[in-house]
């Protein structure tokens, strides 16, 4: 008989009030100066703040210069950042985007080669800082997976960084963090994790608990999403895409994708 194995963050926090519990997470793991990683417009929309005010009077670095389908170039200025400013943890705030940075940065940091050496499968050879993940959009899943994205330019493909020492330690997953997400990317994020769900629902690797975890997560999507859309500011449409973003990424992050996903790929 075939095995499966079953692996997401270590911890998972979810509905509104996730998010007040960042301090005590930092403390649980020691950090005392933590690299945020987002984007300008995260900061911009005031969504960054909701996390800045849970950090506990702690001294922290911010680095905002995520963009959307990140380069490969952001992984290194923002390991640059980390090292440089002392830092001892990881919070990612933002989309995948965002947390696929802070996890090519915990993949990196420790690293003594290039980073080019990393990309694959299994190629991180140790566990690097703690690292926690917030996300904003619902979403890509990238909280509780172990891969993390990243576009290169140059080649004009997308690269990926696998390693289960990419598993967050934590996924702090909160419906606030939400709100301010335009309709544009409430839909494009929600399908995707729509399709997350269908497809790992779908996977030749699916397992009765993937399964059941993607049939929840499509349920809620399916009632959930067109709210979200329709009324921006209802936290209890954006509550269960969010819980509906990080099941498909629980389900698609061990049964794994399809075609859909695979057009990414040249
Ligand atoms: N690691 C994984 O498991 C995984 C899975 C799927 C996709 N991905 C990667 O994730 C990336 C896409 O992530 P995404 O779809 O979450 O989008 P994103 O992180 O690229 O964000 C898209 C845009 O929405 C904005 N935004 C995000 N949250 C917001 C909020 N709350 N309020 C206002 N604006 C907000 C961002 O600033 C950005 O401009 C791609 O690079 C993709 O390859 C990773």
């Amino acid at each position: 008989m075939s095995i499966s194995a079953f692996k997401i963050a270590n911890k998972l926090i979810t509905g509104a009030a996730a998010i007040e519990q960042l301090s005590a997470e930092l403390t649980r793991l020691n950090v005392q100066n933590p690299l945020i990683v987002t984007d300008a417009i995260l900061v911009q929309s005031g969504t960054v703040d909701l996390a800045l005010a849970q950090l506990g009077g702690r001294r922290y670095g911010l680095f905002d210069q995520v963009e959307p389908e990140p380069e490969i170039a952001i992984v290194e200025a923002c390991t640059r950042a980390y090292r440089e400013g002392g830092h001892d943890g990881l919070i990612g705030v933002g989309g995948g985007s965002a947390i696929d940075i802070a996890k090519g940065v915990a993949a990196f940091a420790g690293h003594e080669g290039s980073l080019g050496e990393l990309f694959g499968v299994d190629l991180v050879k140790r566990k690097g800082p703690p690292l926690i993940a917030i996300p904003t959009t619902a979403g890509t899943g990238s909280e509780v997976t172990n891969v993390a994205i990243f576009s290169d330019k140059q080649a004009q493909i997308k690269k990926g960084i696998v390693s289960d020492y990419l598993l967050p330690d934590v996924a702090l997953v909160s419906p606030l963090m939400t709100l301010t997400c335009p309709r544009s990317v409430t839909a494009a994020s929600g399908v995707d994790a729509l399709v997350h769900a269908v497809e790992a629902y779908l996977s030749v690797n699916a397992s009765p608990i993937t399964d059941a975890i993607a049939l929840g997560a499509i349920k809620l999507i399916v009632k959930a999403l067109p709210k979200a859309y329709a009324n921006p500011s209802s936290l209890q449409a954006r509550e269960d895409m969010a819980t509906a973003s990080l099941m498909a990424g629980m389900a698609f992050g061990n049964a794994g994708v399809g075609a859909v996903h695979a057009l990414a790929y040249p």
